[in-house]
């Protein structure tokens, strides 16, 4: 059905219904499908030659305008919570609080710095981040094919924003929900503005945009793309939803967490780097 599907770094727990729900998918048509995916090591690698890549605070945390003592104590943070973070071992119960300590910690620490609003594009184009292999498909058929792509992310907003904007793929029909930050008059980071968003309150943030959802609720079809299993939360504030497709890329600890996210995602991506997958499912789906 889709060739891609049979490659190695892929696997389902259950394929037929992957392809019945492909089959209705494309049926009903792109006119009824959303895309609602993660940001960093969904739409960006994990790794390259090797490297971790930055996520969207590691943009922020390793460029030039941080201090010396101020990159170590947020490397720190990294070291610290990250093992936390992909732990198989611990419950989200457990690993909830102390997500909120790094993410409120790791702020507290950007805000000290004195960041300016002008600078965010510099530091973007000097840093490492990347976009999977295939980005640039992927943003510019679902633009062709006037379908929604909701950024759903934990991570720094107008960072992220810059890195789609910069590889020139921040179409229309993009919108982003995330953490932004709020500058004072004269342009300068003082807080983050609103709720926080973690990796686990990503069903608040959905249902708190229930009313953006709203605008969409022809389209009740839904390609889901995440890296962790808070992001399978992103979907919740999705009315009169059909059909939903569930992509997950294990990026780390891929033996450990297979189970896992075979039993909550569809389609299990490991070790994949590129959008080759969720490109081939696009096109499909929409008749291509
Ligand atoms: O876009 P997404 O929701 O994936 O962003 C969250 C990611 O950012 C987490 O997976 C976490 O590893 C990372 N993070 C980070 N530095 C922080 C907080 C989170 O790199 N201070
Ligand atoms: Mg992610």
């Amino acid at each position: 059905m889709i060739p891609e599907l049979s490659q190695s770094s892929v696997r389902m727990k259950e394929p037929e219904r992957v392809e019945q729900v492909l089959s209705s998918m494309r049926s009903a048509g792109a006119g009824t499908l959303q895309v609602i995916s993660d940001f960093d090591m969904t739409l960006t690698r994990f790794s390259y030659n090797g490297k971790r890549c930055p996520t969207s605070h590691n943009i922020m945390d390793n460029s030039k305008l941080i201090s010396e003592e101020c990159k170590a104590e947020l490397k720190n943070l990294l070291d610290t919570y990250y093992p936390i973070e992909i732990d198989s071992r611990r419950s989200v119960e457990e690993k909830l609080p102390l997500m909120v300590e790094w993410w409120t910690k790791a702020h507290e620490l950007l805000v000290q710095q004195k960041i300016s609003k002008d600078s965010l594009a510099v530091i973007v184009r000097e840093s490492e981040a990347m976009l999977r292999d295939g980005y640039q498909q992927f943003f510019d058929h679902l633009h062709q094919m006037s379908v929604p792509l909701l950024i759903f992310s934990a991570g720094v907003g107008d960072v992220l924003e810059e890195v789609i904007r910069q590889a020139g793929v921040f179409h229309p029909n993009v919108k982003v929900f995330s953490n932004y930050m709020d500058f004072d008059e004269s342009g300068v980071l003082q807080a983050f503005k609103g709720e926080l968003i973690h990796i686990y309150n990503k069903r608040e943030g959905a249902l708190l945009n229930a009313e953006h959802f709203k605008e969409l609720q022809s389209r009740c079809n839904v390609l889901l793309l995440g890296d962790s299993l808070g992001d399978l939360n992103m979907s919740d504030g999705v009315m009169d939803l059909e059909n939903i497709l569930k992509i997950g890329y294990l990026n780390d600890k891929v033996d450990e967490r297979r189970e896992s996210y075979l039993n909550s995602y569809d389609i299990v991506l490991e070790k994949d780097e590129t959008m080759d997958v969720p490109n081939a499912i696009l096109l499909y789906i929409t008749g291509q």
